[in-house]
């Protein structure tokens, strides 16, 4: 998968060298690119911001900068009519107002052969530029939750760090993508390892019993609790033919 960012601060991905994230990259799994948006400007002070058209408070990142770069990073890149040339990459543009990140949404990024990140800072970026860029490739605004952050920096590395994992390879065990939280949209079940027993308490003992069956009924069971008590929304979701017979009496 090759992913782009484009931010004023590249060195905020600094962290994307550490971890599974690292040896992925040198793994050849993926090939992360940084590119600094004040490259696209031409001016002496590399200007990215201005003040809004219509008045309130902040900055507004200019057009111009993010044509050039946009134009520049999808260049040859969007011609998905000819056989065999590279999907147009999915644009992803970071802001409060985009719609929410999930593991679904994780899911169908890690499916992508190529994203384009573009972060923006301030009160964000002039809305022609996703207008503009709409027509051309498949762009998504995405929200992190329901908080504002200083720009979309942090919340590209927690998206990578979410979609990076899901990349074929990248985790040694594909398993523990499949029980882990949201996967199947319910919270997981709680874990324990060594010792047995720590300050008094017991790690529950049906799951040094063996047997398989009811270890993973346990688990299911911890996992419908948990969801009910912790994220109530998440369980009302969940369609009939996803809960079994045995969830709804339990
Ligand atoms: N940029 C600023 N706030 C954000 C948020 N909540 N999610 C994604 N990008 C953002």
């Amino acid at each position: 998968m090759k992913i782009d960012i484009v931010s004023i601060f590249p060195d905020y991905f600094a962290p994307l060298e550490l971890s599974l994230i690292g040896r992925s990259h040198a793994a050849g799994l993926i090939d992360v690119r940084l590119h600094d948006l004040r490259d696209w400007t031409h001016d002496l002070h590399r200007t990215v911001d201005d003040t809004p058209y219509g008045g309130g408070p902040g900055m507004v990142m200019r057009p111009e900068p993010w044509g050039e770069a946009l134009d520049h990073l999808l260049a040859g890149m969007d011609d998905s009519t000819v056989p065999g040339a590279p999907a147009s990459p999915r644009l992803i543009v970071p802001s409060p107002a985009g719609v929410p990140f999930s593991q679904s949404l994780a899911a169908e990024l890690a499916a992508e052969s190529r994203l384009l990140f573009a972060c923006g800072r301030y009160e964000g970026i002039d809305q022609r530029v996703l207008e503009h860029y709409a027509a051309r490739t498949r762009v998504t605004e995405v929200s992190l939750g329901d908080y504002v952050l200083f720009g979309g920096e942090v919340a590209v590395l927690v998206m990578l760090e979410a979609v990076i994992r899901l990349v074929p390879g990248v985790l040694g065990n594909a398993d523990s993508l499949a029980e882990e939280s949201h996967a199947d949209g319910l919270l997981e079940a709680p874990m324990y390892t060594k010792p047995a027993r720590w300050r008094e308490l017991a790690t529950p003992d049906v799951l040094r019993s063996g047997d398989h069956g009811r270890i993973a009924q346990w688990r299911r069971e911890q996992s419908l609790l948990r969801t009910a008590q912790r994220r109530p929304d998440l369980l009302a979701r969940q369609g009939p033919s996803t809960l079994t017979k045995q969830d709804i009496a339990f």
